[in-house]
């Protein structure tokens, strides 16, 4: 059925069949326990929309219903059936490395981390095998969110460093033969932007409609939008008797990508800084630059389901597809230059539709579904069951065919240590790294290290708010303060989910060498033990497992571009094989904490690498890596 066809009349199998709507009910059947495939059972599919209010006792509610259709609406597009060539890529071949340039190495001993310091590290990452740099943003900025808040796209930050530092970096990068991804955040400026300053002193400013202004009354929000890091998505500002829209801090306001003056703009800058020698971008929240015209209020329901209230009138807007393949033909014309979406929220097929060879739009998404368990958030203090891990990546290996590519990280500034999730144990941090690692170096995608995530990082024992930075962990705590959650309760809270776990320097031996001067923010001293230097050359750390499965992937074609074939296993077990042509690996990882049955593979194949005895029964945490003796 045409997507402009679906009323409230229609079957769960039309959802299904829809990419938006089977990635919602997908994922609906995740959040409350079911297999996603219970939705291709007959009698599920024949259910009618209109009913599913009755039939779930209204937790379901019709708002929700007609949201879901009228989202569904926007997106006439198919997924492409499968079948598609496979696309060899620079990027796909690549291990990419995000530096957040604040936290990385210091050169000045103003303790704050630089492009200078950046550069002087360059060997060390070369001898990882990084193939790509991706820095978090160093564009000046206030530091509202530590430069996602843009003041001026062509300048970098006096901290940072000066545009002649940065073409050092760049020509650092490529006479090494590695590559630059700069952070790219176009969804939103800082309020400082002079766009936002001008359009603030004059409605009548052309930069006035770059911006969601709506004129109004101080007691009266607009709508019912929140934003991501508390409290209402809009700002009251006195002197131009207007709101303005800001979905992340109070000093990150929304830009109108309906104004086609303002995308030429974007066009222009992204093409400014590819003449600096950038090889590609990674594009900040992009699935959300696009929000149904007359910003209409936000489903109650699904902002308790999703705990913000609005987002399906923004995480994927009428023109996203539109605005993405402007991007791609105008800013991104050439196959070289890697385009990597965050897109939070966006399921499988609705990737698809963003990711396919045959779009025009994005090479690969970041989708942060699988760092977390069904039903938790970033916020809870809970064990992460890696069952979950490999029934999500399974199914989105086996989604993606040779048309699509995706991403595979843990670790980024925005969330907590994924080691520390999985086991918070210290006895069982080293053996969690390496099976981590080893999921992001032998499943198909494009593998993105954090830094720091190479020598097992841990989460902080931070013990009082006064030690956090961040806007989002302070804005938290204050809104629930306010709501009367005791002061011990807040501060877990905040612990489990704070983004300033992986803030903090990074260490690079014993001393920190981070810098010589006073961090901006101090970790809890864990470097001490776990550090760059120490790890060096010694061969069983985490250290030397990147470097040793980096270099087994670049050595193989099929670790890069084979298919993925997962084998049977029991539940505690993730076994799966890398094949192209008479290439082979089989991947073996205990998901527990104890000891696990391994059915021994057959003679023909050799084992490559192992975590730890590498015979009999898998120990705790243990990956093991075979090469098949005919390949
Ligand atoms: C995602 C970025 O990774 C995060 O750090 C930032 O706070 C938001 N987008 C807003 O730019
Ligand atoms: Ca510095």
């Amino acid at each position: 059925m045409p997507a402009r066809d679906l009323t409230r009349r229609s079957r769960i199998r039309d959802v299904a069949r829809h990419p938006l709507g089977r990635d919602v009910i997908e994922s609906l059947a995740l959040q409350v326990g079911r297999s996603p495939r219970w939705v291709t059972n007959p009698l599920v599919g024949a259910v009618r929309l209109s009913t599913l209010p009755r039939l779930t006792g209204r937790r379901i509610d019709d708002a929700f219903v007609d949201a879901l259709v009228a989202l569904m609406r926007t997106v006439p597009d198919a997924v492409a059936p499968s079948g598609m060539p496979l696309r060899e890529a620079w990027f796909k071949e690549a291990v990419v490395y995000q530096i957040y340039p604040r936290s990385f190495q210091d050169s000045n001993g103003d303790g704050i981390g630089d492009l200078r310091g950046i550069l002087s590290r360059l060997d060390y990452l070369k001898a990882l095998g990084v193939d790509a740099v991706w820095l978090s943003p160093i564009y000046d900025s206030p530091m509202d969110d530590m430069g996602y808040d843009i003041r001026d796209y062509r300048a970098v930050l006096a901290e940072f460093g000066t545009l002649d530092d940065f073409d050092a970096l760049v020509a650092g990068l490529h006479e090494r033969g590695m590559r630059l991804i700069m952070d790219l955040v176009v969804n939103h400026t800082s309020d400082e932007h002079e766009w936002f300053q001008q359009a603030l002193a004059d409605p009548d400013s052309p930069y006035r409609d770059y911006y969601f202004f709506r004129e109004g009354e101080p007691d009266a929000a607009p709508n019912n939008w929140t934003s991501f890091f508390s409290g209402s998505a809009w700002r009251w500002f006195e002197e131009a008797g207007a709101w303005a829209l800001h979905l992340f801090s109070s000093k990150q306001m929304d830009l109108n990508w309906e104004n086609a003056a303002l995308r030429t703009e974007i066009v222009e800058m992204v093409r400014w800084w590819r003449e600096r020698g950038v090889d590609g971008f990674r594009l900040d929240v992009i699935n959300y630059i696009s929000k149904t015209p007359g910003l209409p209020p936000g489903n109650p329901l699904i902002g308790r389901l999703i705990g913000f209230t609005g987002m399906e009138h923004y995480f994927h807007g009428p023109r996203l597809h539109e605005h993405l393949k402007q991007l791609r033909a105008e800013a991104f014309d050439d196959p070289d230059c890697v385009a990597i979406g965050e897109t939070p929220g966006i399921g499988p097929q609705m990737g698809k539709l963003l990711v396919g060879d045959d779009r025009g739009e994005l090479d690969m998404i970041f989708n942060f579904e699988h760092l977390e368990n069904p039903g938790r958030t970033r916020f809870d203090d809970y064990r992460y069951d890696l069952g979950y891990l490999k029934r999500y990546y399974t199914r989105w290996q086996a989604e993606y065919g040779d048309g699509y590519w995706m991403s595979l990280f843990f670790d980024n500034h925005d969330n907590p240590r994924f080691v520390s999730k999985v086991d918070p144990r210290p006895e069982h941090r080293v053996a969690v790294a390496k099976l981590l690692a080893t999921v992001q170096f032998t499943l198909r995608g494009t593998p993105f290290l954090y830094q720091g995530q190479e020598v097992g990082a841990a989460n902080q024992g931070f013990t009082m708010l006064d030690q956090l930075r961040d806007v989002e962990s302070h804005n938290l705590a204050a809104e629930l303060t306010a709501s009367g959650v005791a002061p011990a309760e807040i501060f877990a809270r905040v612990l489990a989910g704070t983004r300033d776990h992986t803030r903090v320097p990074m260490a690079w031996d014993a001393t920190g060498g981070f810098t010589t001067g006073v961090p901006w923010i101090a970790g809890d001293g864990s470097h001490v033990e776990v550090n760059v230097a120490l790890q060096e050359g010694d061969l069983d750390s985490v250290l030397e497992w990147h470097r040793a499965l980096i270099a087994l992937r670049r050595s193989s074609r099929a670790l890069v571009y084979g298919e993925t074939i997962t084998e049977r296993s029991s539940r505690r077990v993730w076994r799966y094989r890398r094949r192209a042509g008479a290439e082979e690996f089989l991947v073996a990882l205990n998901l527990s904490d104890r000891v696990a049955r391994l059915r021994a593979p057959g003679p023909g194949w050799m084992l490559e690498r192992a975590s730890g005895p590498g015979t009999g029964p898998l120990a705790p945490y243990e990956a093991r890596v075979w090469r098949s003796s005919a390949g």
